[in-house]
């Protein structure tokens, strides 16, 4: 069986829950594995995805072994496959340029990033190490509001001539330009903003389009989320936040039957809570009008683990991109973008986004 080899930048919670996933589910079977929509893509299993290159700017983590360094300070996240083998890869030091916000200087080492003082790569090194680790796609998992940084990531996964899965809402995917850079050079990519499993984005589309098909107008609504891990303590720099609260609110906006006013519509990170570490904690209120013009309104909480919640797709995401290369099909995957993604380059209701997915894997699985 054909290994799918990965690079990833920024070894935080969502890259731990990957890692553990893949050998989490490496002793199950289909008949046991809970957690996945797909056992299988193509002919790829959760397993067989290998992380080869890793980069991350923390000192708890740089010159680590990577199945070590996703269990530092400061992850945080729920661990549910502890026992890892030594991989061999050691996590390399990443360019910091806007990855690291200064306001984490204010709070305990043990909660936030410590960059490291080793010598910061240039993009021909990383380039390098990218081609000589044999890595097929690179992983961004940076911290909201590294723009400089995940261009930079975007560029040398160009250069090295591989795929590219952007996990956070730095607009690359759903950028034509750099839409079109990809497809030049043919190389697969999905993004933006990965969309857990079974959290607030889902939860409030689904939500929203039930309204529509129900013939319910919605009037007002908002998400507020909490949490306690580096994700949320990283968004309490209000100045970070621009792209996620545009690709969370459009998340939605794009399935209710007509868009909201501004003022009628709230969605985004809301507060840090540090008990809560990776536990996010998810509140929606959606106010409307039904038959006669009724009001109605409807209260949600929603309690999941973050990371996981994410890992969840990001394992089918990988597979995606992967069934891609193996059939030389490149620039942005609409369907798995769409599906996975809250921000991609075009918005398709879930129902779509599933089938047209759906039909990419039926369509290019060998
Ligand atoms: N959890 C989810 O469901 C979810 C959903 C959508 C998007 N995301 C996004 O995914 C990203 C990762 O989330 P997370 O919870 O793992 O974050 P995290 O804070 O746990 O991890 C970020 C990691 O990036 C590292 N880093 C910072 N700057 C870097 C640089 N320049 N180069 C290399 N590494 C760098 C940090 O040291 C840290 O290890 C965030 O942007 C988050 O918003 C998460």
């Amino acid at each position: 069986m054909k290994k799918i080899r990965i690079a990833i930048a920024g070894l935080g919670n969502c890259a731990s829950s990957l890692i553990q996933g893949i050998y989490y589910y490496e002793s199950r079977s289909p008949e046991d594995a809970i957690g996945l929509m797909h056992w299988q893509i193509g002919p790829y299993r959760p397993s067989d995805i290998e992380v080869v290159a890793a980069f991350d700017i923390d000192k708890r983590k740089v010159g680590r072994d990577v199945n070590q360094a996703i269990f530092a300070k400061p992850n945080c996240t729920k661990v549910f496959c502890g026992d890892l083998p030594v991989s061999g890869v050691k996590v390399r030091m990443g360019r910091i340029l806007d990855g690291f916000s200064e306001h984490m200087q204010n709070y305990d080492e043990s909660r936030t990033f410590v960059p490291a003082t080793a010598q910061e790569p240039g993009k021909e090194e990383v380039v390098r190490v990218l081609k000589e680790s044999g890595a097929e796609m690179l992983l961004n998992y940076l911290p909201v509001g590294s723009e400089e940084a995940t261009r930079f990531y975007a560029e040398c996964a160009l250069e090295a001539n591989i795929g590219f899965v952007n996990n956070i809402p730095v607009f690359i995917a759903s950028n034509p330009v750099w839409e079109a850079r990809f497809a030049e050079k043919n190389l697969p990519i999905i993004g933006d903003d990965i969309k857990a499993q079974l959290g607030a984005t889902i939860t409030h589309r689904t939500l929203t389009d039930l309204f529509r098909k129900r013939g319910v107008k919605l009037e007002r609504t908002y998400q507020l989320n909490t949490g306690g891990n580096t994700d949320f303590l990283n968004m309490l720099n209000r100045d970070r936040l621009l792209s996620k609260k545009v690709s969370k609110t459009e998340a939605v906006q794009a399935v209710a039957d007509t868009r909201l006013d501004d003022v009628n519509i709230h969605v985004g990170p809301s507060d840090y809570v540090a008990w809560q570490n990776d536990n996010k904690v998810c509140f929606i209120r959606m106010e409307g009008k039904l038959f006669g013009d009724v009001p109605m309104n409807l209260e949600l909480r929603l309690s999941v683990e973050d990371s996981p919640n994410s890992a969840g797709v990001a394992i089918d995401a990988v597979r995606c991109v992967k069934l891609a290369l193996d059939n030389g099909i490149g620039g942005v995957l609409e369907g798995p973008s769409s599906y996975f993604c809250k921000h991609p380059i075009r918005q398709f209701n879930d129902d779509r986004a599933y089938q047209m997915t759906k039909d990419f894997i039926r369509k290019y699985s060998k």
